[in-house]
C-alpha cells in the first residue's frame, strides 16, 4: 500500500483490506513473543489526538506504536489548550512543530480526520469520526472473523442495533461486504439510517428469525450520547426485542460468533452471561486490535519494509 493516511474503508478496497489483514498475521506473532516488541518504527513519533472519549482505541493504538518502538505523545482534551479555545488546526500545527510522523484522531464531528490530513505532512489515521467511519475497528473485526471462520466470503453476518448513529456499522458494512459477506441490519426503524440506498445490506426486524441463519452476530452499543430523545420507548423494551439476551443466546448454534466493539452495556444490547460464551470473541477482538493497528502504523510509516 502506498497510501499516506487511513481514513476510511472504501479507499482501501478489497486489495488494501487483504494486504493489511495478511500483514496483521506477522504482528500477532510479534505480540505473542516473550518481549512483544520490534524496532521497526524507532525514531518515529505517533500522537494520539482524542477529542472524544475512548478506552480501548486509544490504548490499543498507543500499545501498537510502543510495540513497534515508536515514541508516543498523548493529547487529551480535558487537560489541553483545546479547553482554552484553541482550534483544531492550531493544535495540529503546534504538535507538528514538535516533529511527528502520525496522528491518530478521534472527533465527534464527521470529516475532521480529512481536514487534518489537509493541514499536516504527517500520516493521519481515523480513530473514529462522529457517525461516519472507524476503519481500524472494521479491520480488527474482519481479522477476528477470518481467524475464527477462515474468511468472510459467503458468511452471513447480522449487525444488530443502533446502526443510525454508529461509525462502526458504516465501516463494518463496507469491510464485510468488500470481503464477500452477506450483511443484514437488524434494528427498529428509528435506529436505521434515514436512507439505506448506499448500504449493500438487507434489513430485518425479527431478531429471533435472523439468529437462526447467521454465522456472526455483531452487536452495537446504543449510542445514547448521539441520539435525540425518544428513539426507543425504553431500554428495557429495546432489550426485549433487539438485545441478545441470555435466553436468546441459548438458541444460537454453538459455532456462531458473537461480537461487540465495546464498550458493552450488559443488560441492554447484550445479556449478562453472553460475553462468557465460548464463541463470544469480544476479548479476541481487543487483542487483535493491537496487532491490526501495528500493521496499519507499520504500513504507513515504514513503507511496508520489514
Ligand atoms: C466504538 C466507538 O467508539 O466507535 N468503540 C470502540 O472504538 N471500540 C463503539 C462505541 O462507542 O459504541
Amino acid at each position: 500500500m502506498t497510501a499516506r493516511h487511513l481514513l476510511d474503508i472504501e479507499s482501501l478496497g478489497r486489495d488494501g483490506l487483504d494486504h493489511l489483514l495478511t500483514l496483521t498475521d506477522r504482528f500477532v506473532e510479534v505480540s505473542q513473543r516473550r518481549v512483544p516488541k520490534v524496532p521497526v518504527l524507532q525514531g518515529k513519533t505517533v500522537v494520539s489526538l482524542f477529542y472524544e472519549d475512548s478506552t480501548r482505541t486509544r490504548l490499543s493504538f498507543e500499545t501498537a506504536a510502543r510495540r513497534l518502538s515508536a515514541d508516543v505523545m498523548t493529547f487529551s482534551v480535558s487537560t489541553s489548550s483545546a479547553n482554552k479555545g484553541e482550534s483544531i488546526r492550531d493544535t495540529v500545527e503546534t504538535i507538528e512543530a514538535m516533529g511527528i510522523d502520525a496522528i491518530v484522531v478521534r472527533h465527534k464531528a464527521a470529516g475532521v480526520p480529512w481536514q487534518i490530513a489537509g493541514w499536516t505532512g504527517a500520516s493521519v489515521v481515523n480513530g473514529g469520526d462522529g457517525w461516519h467511519q472507524h476503519p481500524t475497528q472494521a479491520l480488527l473485526d474482519c481479522y477476528t472473523i477470518r481467524q475464527r471462520l477462515g474468511g468472510l466470503e459467503g458468511r452471513a453476518i447480522a449487525i444488530v442495533g443502533d446502526a443510525k448513529h454508529s461509525r462502526v456499522a458504516r465501516s463494518n458494512v463496507d469491510a464485510f461486504t468488500a470481503l464477500g459477506a452477506d450483511v443484514t441490519l437488524v434494528a427498529p426503524p428509528t435506529l436505521l439510517p434515514a436512507s439505506l440506498d448506499a448500504w449493500p445490506v438487507k434489513v430485518e426486524h425479527d431478531l429471533d428469525a435472523v439468529l437462526q441463519r447467521v454465522d456472526v452476530v455483531y452487536l452495537l452499543r446504543m449510542q445514547l450520547e448521539r441520539q435525540e430523545a425518544g428513539l426507543v420507548p425504553s431500554l428495557r423494551e429495546y432489550s426485549t426485542f433487539y438485545g441478545l439476551t441470555d435466553e436468546r443466546a441459548r438458541t444460537l448454534r454453538d459455532d456462531v460468533l458473537v461480537m461487540h466493539p465495546g464498550p458493552m452495556n450488559r443488560g441492554v444490547e447484550i445479556g449478562a452471561t453472553v460475553p462468557d460464551r465460548p464463541n463470544t470473541v469480544i476479548t479476541q477482538q481487543v487483542a487483535n486490535g493491537v496487532a491490526v493497528r501495528m500493521a496499519v502504523l507499520f504500513d504507513l510509516l515504514a513503507g511496508g519494509v520489514l
